[in-house]
């Protein structure tokens, strides 16, 4: 299902993960792997999903990720820091914060290829690439996301809904239908 250059990332990031430093060994790893992006990349485009969990445990969730630059996936929270890194490509961290009866646009964050960012636990985003192709990354969380009971957060309202795939599908919006992308 995955590769060995994918397989021995994830070694490198459990290790990160379970060290006392775990917030800044998994930065300065993502940081490292940037100077393979092209092989990141290509193991990346190589798995059959476009998001795809290579590892999880109660330290981390690791996570491939290629994002379309037509469609933006729905606002959600992480409830747990995550750190992405971007090998190919530009990711668009699209930010929201919740307001009484609305979500409020707090702008776009152009991550490119060669770039680390990190979002706080707090964070929510709704996500797309910028361009034309496909963006390739990487996100680590700290922590077990599938075990985590997170929400999607309705674009107009601000009303949490469950986080399920189905749902997180369903409510993605075209990116020219979008007024944060105008
Ligand atoms: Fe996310």
């Amino acid at each position: 299902m995955t590769n060995p250059i994918i397989d021995e990332f994830v070694e490198r990031a459990r290790t990160a993960a379970a060290s006392d430093t775990s917030t800044s060994a998994i930065r300065e790893l993502l940081k490292g792997s940037l100077s393979e992006s092209d092989a990141m990349a290509d193991a990346i485009a190589s798995l059959e999903d476009d998001e795809v969990m290579v590892f999880e445990d109660e330290t981390c969730s690791i996570w491939t990720c290629r994002y379309d630059s037509d469609v933006v996936l729905a606002p959600h929270e992480h409830c747990m820091s995550v750190h992405i890194a971007v090998y190919r490509g530009a990711e668009v961290e699209v930010l929201y914060k919740r307001e009484p009866g609305r979500l409020k646009h707090g702008g776009n964050k152009l991550v490119s290829a060669g770039e680390v960012v990190s979002l706080g636990p707090d964070a929510i985003h709704a996500i797309t690439a910028d361009g034309s192709g496909q963006s390739h990354a990487i996100h680590i969380y700290e922590g077990p996301l599938t075990e985590v009971k997170r929400s999607l957060f309705d674009w107009n309202s601000g009303e949490e809904v469950d986080f399920t795939m189905e749902n997180f599908h369903a409510m993605r919006r075209l990116k020219s239908n979008m007024k944060e992308f105008q």
